[in-house]
């Protein structure tokens, strides 16, 4: 299905890839694609005080991959990236980041206002309406006064969706059924102003997937694997064979491209007051 793709480009904002798309992990193809689509890695008005050195956290920092092109860009800034599972690199790790593993449900190991910018992505289908709330006191916690806290998530409506939304429609009942409410994507704005931030700016930004440009082709890709690595849950959940999974989930994604479907990816910036 993709063996026309080479993803080849790089540039600090740009895509990257100089690599065959099999050899990124699947983890780092959603930070590259929105890097790419962002221009950047963040919102926030923060360049001038990351160029001079600032202490950042990322809440659920996946791989890393966040936090190690930050730490690139930013070299006098300081990163500290939190898991719950220990994905992030063990090795190799750039001098200005760490990376700890704890449940921000639970609380996060950082005094109060230890941090100057907050950062979180992708989380959507992590937290329960109660533990979006629950998360974003304690992101505010331990944001410093006068700091920023960012969210970034990414919307589960597909724009002029495909024909066939079968494996779609079943991942979304499969959450649903675990308490997560997607719709939360849409709330980040909301939870930041609920929870004391100030000068809060919510916008969003949307991408073709499959069709148009070769980083949509990629996206596709991810989307795909993704969609191979839910087969455990969503198959049996389907009541079929891994045949017709398969078939279902190339249905899927080739609609994509034929109906050019687009997503929107919400996030939302506020600004921690000073006498919080
Ligand atoms: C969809 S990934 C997003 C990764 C990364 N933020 C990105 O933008 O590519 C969600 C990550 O959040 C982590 N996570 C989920 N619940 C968490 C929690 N309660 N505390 C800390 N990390 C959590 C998961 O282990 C996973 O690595």
């Amino acid at each position: 299905m993709f063996d026309h793709c080479k993803f080849n480009v790089r540039s600090r904002y740009m895509l990257l890839i100089d690599e065959e798309p099999e050899q990124i992990s699947r983890r780092d193809m959603q930070h590259i694609i929105m890097r790419h689509h962002l221009h950047g890695n963040f919102n926030a008005p923060l360049e001038e005080e990351l160029e001079e050195g600032i202490k950042v956290l990322e809440l659920g920092c996946g791989s890393g991959r966040w936090i190690r092109d930050m730490a690139e860009d930013y070299p006098r800034s300081s990163f500290t990236g939190v898991d719950v599972t220990e994905v992030y690199p063990t090795s190799d790790i750039p001098v200005n980041c760490t990376f700890v593993n704890a449940d921000v449900r639970k609380s996060l190991p950082f005094e109060d206002g230890e941090f100057d910018y907050v950062f979180q992505r992708f989380m959507v289908l992590s937290y329960t309406p109660e533990d979006w709330h629950a998360v974003t006191r304690e992101l505010v916690r331990v944001t410093k006064p006068g700091g920023w806290l960012e969210l970034f998530e990414q919307a589960a409506t597909v724009e002029r969706p495909p024909v066939s939304m079968t494996v779609w429609n079943a991942a979304l009942a499969e959450t649903k059924s675990r308490g997560i409410d997607v719709s939360y994507a849409w709330q980040i704005g909301n939870l930041l102003k609920a929870h004391g931030m100030s000068d809060v700016i919510e916008d969003y930004v949307s991408f073709p997937i499959g069709w148009g440009e070769t980083i949509a082709e990629f996206h596709a890709y991810k989307i795909f694997l993704l969609y191979l690595a839910m087969e455990p849950t969503l198959a049996p959940a389907l009541g079929v064979k891994h045949d017709e999974y398969v078939r279902l989930t190339e249905m899927f994604i080739d609609g994509l491209t034929e109906n050019r479907s687009w997503f929107k990816a919400p996030y939302a910036y506020g600004r921690k007051p000073l006498n919080y």
